[in-house]
């Protein structure tokens, strides 16, 4: 009996003590807001509320689960808030007496988070679904096949939803929670797209796999080349000192141990403690045509993520960095990005290729040498991944372009290669000097003992 007080005792010392630890690494911030969760009153439900809830905490359950672990439930946000039907909304439709929308766009949302949604609305993100023109689309709905586009691109891009009425919508549209949907009442995304419902949550939306769900694969690979650089490696292995739940978010205030998407990107600095929903506001290039073009005011926005850095690294630091990174774009505009399209052009000019996209082995060796590896070499030089600029990216450029590329146009317009081989850039194919030579025999001689 007494050893049983006793261990009690002990264990509740534990908890105690365990509690006091926790509270002097807890930031302040995370304090407030827990406290007034646990301690909030039971927040106030609307009657057309209390009725959704009356149906759905049988019909989905889980819905009702993740709505009650937000902050929009301590806020007494509950299903009618969101859902109740915008008049004039064209998707509308009568639910058990009462005018709802399924679809809660970012209309909806505008109404309590104007400042996002109007960041947002002006982003490239709000208009990532109008790509009809592009070359892309060619391959997508055209060479690939249209089924494709609903299942593939547009569950990144965006659909143009179309409503069926009775709350009902085409299956082609929807469900779809791309970055750039077209709704029904004309506005443009999904904020769901990030931070999922119906949590809500900032913290997962903090998370780089968010961003990762669509900034990954062969032709922008962003999520890999974070995970590889050192900033992402750090963020892994602090997880838990980066405060994701915080309600402010600031660099160098709320968590200091690494950088994430977030942080570049979209975070608030002590400077400027707001965050943005416009993404594109810190660009300095656009790394995704065939060649590389500075983005308009791209001055101030390289500024401004500069900004970001020099809360962490020094001022020689982030300017040699910005040297090593326009070098590699430069590099890969002028060896190989400009000469490409040269070429491409006089065969086109010549006739020697038709206008039609993809129709020839040559036009799918110049896709990928700008599409898939010369975005993967000049992405890895923006943040940091070493094997995504060399071996992902210029070294597979290289390749495609000395061993397929050009000797594809040479076979169909003999002399168009001859102007550009003469190039210092090119020469080395017409042999290295004997002294390289003998170089690479010593090394491998002393190395390998080959
Ligand atoms: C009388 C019960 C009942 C009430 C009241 C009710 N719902 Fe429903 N609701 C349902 C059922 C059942 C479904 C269909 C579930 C299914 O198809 O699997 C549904 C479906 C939905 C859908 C999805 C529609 C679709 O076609 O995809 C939404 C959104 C929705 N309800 C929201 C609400 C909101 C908001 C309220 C309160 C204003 C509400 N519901 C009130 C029973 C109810
Ligand atoms: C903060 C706003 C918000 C609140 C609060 C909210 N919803 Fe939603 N709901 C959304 C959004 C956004 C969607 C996504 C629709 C889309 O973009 O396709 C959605 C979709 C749905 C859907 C259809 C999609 C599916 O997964 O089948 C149902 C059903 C639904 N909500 C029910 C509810 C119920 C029940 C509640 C209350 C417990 C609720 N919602 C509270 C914003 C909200
Ligand atoms: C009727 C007003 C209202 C509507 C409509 C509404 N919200 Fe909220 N939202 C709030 C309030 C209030 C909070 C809590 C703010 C706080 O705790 O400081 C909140 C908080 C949030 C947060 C922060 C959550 C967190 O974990 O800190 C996000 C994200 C959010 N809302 C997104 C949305 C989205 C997306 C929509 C539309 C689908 C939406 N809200 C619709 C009122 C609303
Ligand atoms: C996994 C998600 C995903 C899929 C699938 C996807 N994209 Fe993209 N796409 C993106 C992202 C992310 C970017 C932006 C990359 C960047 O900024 O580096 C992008 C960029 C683009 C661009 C360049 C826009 C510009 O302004 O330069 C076009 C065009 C495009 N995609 C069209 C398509 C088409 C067409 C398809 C289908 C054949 C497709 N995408 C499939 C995510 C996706
Ligand atoms: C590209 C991903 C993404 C999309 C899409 C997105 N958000 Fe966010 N949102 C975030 C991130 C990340 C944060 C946290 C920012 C921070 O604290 O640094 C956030 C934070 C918020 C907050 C908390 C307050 C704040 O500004 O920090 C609200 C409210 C919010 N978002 C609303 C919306 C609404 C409304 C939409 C739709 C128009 C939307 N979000 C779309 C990523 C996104
Ligand atoms: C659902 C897919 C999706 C998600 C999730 C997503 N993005 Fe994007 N993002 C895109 C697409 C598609 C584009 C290209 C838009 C265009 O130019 O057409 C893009 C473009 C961008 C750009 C370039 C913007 C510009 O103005 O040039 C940045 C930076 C970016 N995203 C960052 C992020 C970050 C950070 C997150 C996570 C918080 C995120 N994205 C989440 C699909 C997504
Ligand atoms: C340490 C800061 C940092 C982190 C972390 C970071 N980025 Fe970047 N990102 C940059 C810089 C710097 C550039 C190049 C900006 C320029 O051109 O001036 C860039 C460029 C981009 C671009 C534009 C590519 C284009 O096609 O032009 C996208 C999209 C992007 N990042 C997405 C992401 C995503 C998604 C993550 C997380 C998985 C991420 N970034 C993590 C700093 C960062
Ligand atoms: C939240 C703090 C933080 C931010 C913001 C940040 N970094 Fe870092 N960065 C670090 C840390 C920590 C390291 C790892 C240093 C080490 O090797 O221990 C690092 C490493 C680096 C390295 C490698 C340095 C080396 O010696 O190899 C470069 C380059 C770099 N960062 C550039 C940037 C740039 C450019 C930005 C802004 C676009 C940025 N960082 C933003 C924290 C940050």
């Amino acid at each position: 009996m007494r050893k049983r007080a006793m261990l009690t005792g002990f264990i509740l010392l534990i908890l105690f003590a365990g509690s006091i630890v926790r509270a002097q690494t807890v930031p302040a911030a995370i304090k407030k807001a827990s406290v007034a969760g646990t301690m909030a009153r039971k927040p106030k439900i609307s009657v057309q509320g209390q009725a959704c809830l009356d149906c759905h905490t049988t019909s989905t359950p889980a819905i009702v689960q993740q709505w009650k672990d937000s902050r929009h439930y301590k806020q007494g946000i509950d299903c009618y808030s969101c859902h109740k039907a915008n008049p004039g909304d064209p998707a509308a439709t009568d639910h058990y007496g009462e005018k709802i929308a399924v679809i809660v766009t970012p209309k909806y949302c505008s109404s309590c988070h104007a400042k996002e949604v109007d960041q947002y609305e002006n982003s490239r993100h709000a208009k990532a679904a109008q790509f009809i023109g592009s070359l892309d689309n060619v391959l997508g709905e055209i060479v690939e096949g249209a089924p494709m586009v609903q299942s593939g691109c547009r569950q990144c891009h965006g659909s143009t939803v179309e409503s069926l009425g009775n709350g009902k919508f085409s299956s082609a549209s929807w469900p779809n929670s791309g970055v750039g949907r077209v709704n029904p009442d004309g506005s443009l995304g999904s904020c769901a797209t990030c931070h999922g419902r119906h949590n809500f949550s900032v913290a997962q939306a903090r998370e780089p796999e968010t961003c990762g769900k669509c900034h990954m694969g062969p032709d922008h690979p962003q999520l890999e080349i974070y995970n590889e650089s050192m900033h992402g490696v750090l963020f892994k292995a602090n997880r838990e000192k980066m405060h994701l739940d915080s309600k402010s978010w600031i660099v160098g205030k709320d968590y200091s141990a690494a950088p994430n998407c977030v942080t570049c990107h979209m975070g608030g600095t002590p400077d400027h403690p707001e965050s943005t929903h416009d993404t594109g506001t810190r660009l300095s290039w656009t790394l995704r045509p065939a060649v590389s073009i500075h983005q308009p005011n791209w001055e101030n926005n390289r500024a401004a993520m500069q900004v970001v850095c020099k809360n962490c690294h020094a001022s020689g630091l982030v300017d040699n960095f910005y040297k090593q990174y326009d070098d590699s774009v430069n590099l890969y505009n002028s060896k190989y990005g400009e000469p490409a399209t040269a070429i491409m052009k006089k065969l086109t000019d010549a006739k020697a290729i038709s206008s039609t996209p993809f129709d020839a082995k040559i036009k799918w060796d110049y896709y990928e040498l700008w599409h898939h590896e010369g975005r993967q070499a000049r992405m890895g030089s923006a943040m940091n991944g070493p094997d995504f600029t060399q071996w992902h990216g210029f070294y597979e450029v290289a390749k495609d372009f000395y061993m397929n590329f050009l000797p594809e146009a040479e076979k169909l317009l003999p002399g168009v290669t001859s102007d550009l081989m003469k190039s210092p850039d090119n020469t080395w194919i017409k042999g290295l000097t004997p002294e390289m030579i003998q170089q690479q025999i010593d090394y491998y001689k002393k190395r390998y003992n080959q």
